[in-house]
């Protein structure tokens, strides 16, 4: 009976309760209690703590979009495969095609070096907000206050730093309702260790993205640097490996539903407070349109990647960046839909309302809720088309990319003379364009070109008007004459670059469109978008004045704005859909069972049949079988990637890198039910180093702990 019950209860996991928020590591005692109820073994302090070394200590922000951590005594750093993308990119030509095979560094002289590539710590965090807000009582103006709130900024970021390697910025929670300092050691020199086969890190491709059952290994090595007093120091053969305060464990336990699941990270942005109103808007307006506009774009770039190996390598990064995106969104309505999300948060505003009402001090509270609404209505319209702007000028043709630098220098043509920054600015762009010419092919572009204009042009608000659009042969006209998509004819341009090239510039097809259509953004548009935006973060601010006040027992906790956050929950599946369940992990069958389907996305080396077929996990199996991926009711969003996913004893579990399809709304609304985080298990991921790779050195070098 009691086995039965057991049994019932871990097939019945995803009913354990999921935990929304994204917490503040510096105030996690509040919430020590609640963690070891869920089992947890740790302090608090273990988590983050200023005065000794903790797990924050072994977390990096890495790029500046995702997460990454220490995993060895040496600086070895752990990410995504699809954070690491770039890099392997940049490393990998028709000839030498890591992103195909993989790449493996045999001793630290072979550990490629990625220019501009960054993973900062952090130092300390700490709560400023009284020092921000010092000197800002009674003043009513909203420039002066701006004013004061800078030089403030300004002088707690100096005395933060005095006499420190280090750097910091403030950052803004909840709508300024309270201010963080963040202090942080960057480091410049991360170099690239290894990367498995794409079979592997990109397994299931767009098909799987945002989809669970999931069998992605998505992770890729670096190793953070340093120079010989172990600071951060720019990329120089001399330096050494960076030896970390803290670096975090291996667990090479069993796992079953039920675990304590933590994930530390840096969440990029959520939107939990957006007003029934605002939140239609996206679902009718704003995301039907990215999506319309990147469907278009994507059916060009999809295409061109299958015909040729060369372009599948120049788009790869580029493609994964607009389709990842692009079925986010999809899921995002879908999801948001289903749960009729709007009507949700209608209900708790009106109970906002009412309380607004019950007592005197919380009458202002009331009427923020129809002031939020009429604001969409009134001045949305310039964030749709903001929005539009920015999918057609920058994430659409990539020669408005080249425009946009010649349109800085056209503008500010007599300032960089002046001051002479002019040639420093032309050769700037020199060095930039065979990168940028490496990953570019114009027919491809001019496709996307075609594909987009159109559209652009319909969901261009009549009140804007773009006079080359009416060009009929504006596409011929811009890929036969534009120096932009010409590397030899940009280059000559910008060899003999002098005053009389502005006029040439002027007339250049691909610079008139884009001049004009920048014009129009910079003068109108975003001026437009911005205001509105004011706005509306201000009512935001007083709207989550008002949640913190009136809803006292409710958990509240500031959205993600990239900085470190820790969430927890548990090892668990869900039950997303009426009639459907998702049990909890994947394993290496489910991998080739998805091959066996003839899909390219599900490509595999027969080498992985064969290990399969004879079983060959080392001792990475549970129960006989290879534990691929799992998935947890930890609240995550963009920017999480990457992250470790650790235990209740703080070992390192396994690499969060993705959300199911249902989870995607979490961003704006998370259901418990539905939302989860998409782990690689720690232990498959050993597996294909050390097993499948050969790489058994770096597995040497970590912690491994039952
Ligand atoms: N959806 C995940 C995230 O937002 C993974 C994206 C990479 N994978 C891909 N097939 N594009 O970043
Ligand atoms: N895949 C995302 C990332 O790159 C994570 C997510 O959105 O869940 O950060």
């Amino acid at each position: 009976m009691k086995n039965c019950l057991l049994g019932f209860m871990v097939f019945m996991g995803f009913i354990l309760r999921a935990e929304e928020g994204m917490l503040i590591p510096s105030l996690l005692q509040a919430f020590e209690s609640d963690m070891k109820a869920k089992g947890m073994k740790l302090s608090a302090a273990d988590i983050y703590s200023v005065n000794k070394s903790s797990l924050k200590d072994a977390i990096m922000h890495f790029g500046g979009g995702c997460t990454a951590e220490l995993v060895s005594e040496k600086g070895l750093l752990l990410t995504n495969h699809h954070c690491g993308l770039d890099a392997v990119q940049r490393h990998s030509s028709t000839e030498h095609d890591y992103l195909k095979n993989g790449f493996w560094a045999k001793s630290f002289k072979e550990e490629l070096p990625n220019a501009g590539l960054t993973a900062t710590r952090i130092v300390r965090i700490e709560d400023v907000t009284e020092a921000m807000m010092f000197g800002i009582q009674g003043v009513e103006d909203g420039n002066k206050i701006g004013e004061i709130l800078k030089r403030n900024m300004k002088k707690i970021i100096e005395d933060a730093t005095r006499n420190t390697h280090f750097q910091a910025d403030v950052q803004a929670f909840d709508y300024g309702n309270s201010f963080y300092l963040m202090v942080k050691e960057v480091f410049t020199d991360v170099r690239l260790v290894g990367a498995p086969p794409s079979s592997i890190g990109k397994f299931g491709g767009d098909t799987d993205n945002w989809v669970w059952p999931r069998h992605t290994g998505d992770f890729s090595v670096f190793r953070v640097y340093a120079g010989k007093d172990n600071k951060p120091a720019a990329y120089n053969e001399e330096n050494v490996p960076y030896a970390p305060i803290q670096h975090l464990k291996i667990a090479f336990n069993d796992r079953k539903v039920g675990d304590f699941t933590m994930v530390y990270g840096f969440p990029g942005q959520t939107e939990q407070h957006l007003t029934s109103g605002n939140l239609k808007y996206y679902i009718e307006k704003q995301r039907p349109m990215e999506i319309d506009m990147r469907t278009k774009s994507l059916a060009v770039i999809n295409e061109a990647m299958t015909k040729s190996d060369l372009t599948r390598i120049q788009y790869m990064a580029k493609q994964a960046r607009i389709a990842n995106a692009w079925k986010k969104y999809i899921g995002q309505i879908d999801g948001l839909k289903q749960l009729d999300a709007v009507s949700l948060k209608k209900k708790f505003e009106d109970e906002y309302v009412q309380r607004a009402k019950s007592q005197d001090g919380w009458n202002h509270y009331g009427p923020l809720v129809d002031r939020m609404n009429q604001l969409v209505e009134q001045k949305g319209s310039y964030e749709f088309t903001y929005t539009l702007m920015v999918e057609y000028l920058f994430v659409g043709p990539e020669f408005f990319r080249l425009a946009r630098s010649m349109e800085d220098i056209e503008r500010n043509y007599a300032k960089y003379k002046a001051s002479n920054e002019l040639d420093a600015k032309i050769q700037a762009i020199i060095k930039g364009l065979d990168g940028f010419f490496k990953n570019y092919d114009v027919n491809v572009d001019k496709g996307i070109f075609e594909a987009l204009t159109p559209a652009f042009r319909s969901y261009l608000d009549k009140r804007f008007v773009i006079g080359s659009l009416s060009n009929q042969k504006l596409a011929s006209d811009i890929y036969s004459k534009s120096i932009f998509v010409n590397k030899e004819k940009y280059l000559a341009f910008l060899n003999k670059f002098s005053e009389k090239s502005l006029s040439t510039l002027k007339k250049d097809p691909g610079y008139k469109l884009f001049a004009e259509c920048f014009t129009l953004m910079r003068n109108e548009v975003a001026s437009g978008a911005n205001d509105y935006n004011i706005e509306m973060d201000a009512l935001l601010k007083d709207y989550v004045e008002g949640k913190l006040v009136m809803f006292p027992d409710a958990k509240h906790w500031p959205d993600a704005n990239s900085t470190l956050r820790v969430t927890y929950g548990l090892l668990e599946g869900s039950a997303p859909v009426d009639g459907m369940a998702y049990t909890e992990h994947t394993t290496l069958k489910g991998m080739v069972d998805k091959y066996n389907t003839g899909n390219p996305d599900f490509d595999l080396d027969p080498k992985m049949i064969e290990y399969y077929k004879s079983k060959n996990y080392g001792n990475y199996a549970q129960n006989g079988e290879l534990w691929v991926c799992f998935t947890g009711s930890n609240h995550t969003t963009g920017g999480n990637s990457g992250s470790p996913v650790l235990d209740a004893n703080g070992n390192l579990m396994g690499l969060n890198f993705d959300r199911s399809w249902e989870s995607t709304m979490s961003d704006f609304y998370f259901d418990p039910n539905r939302c989860r985080n998409i782990v690689v298990d720690i232990r498959y991921v050993m597996w294909v180093m050390d097993v499948y790779c050969g790489a058994k050195h770096l597995v040497d070098e970590m912690t491994l702990v039952k």
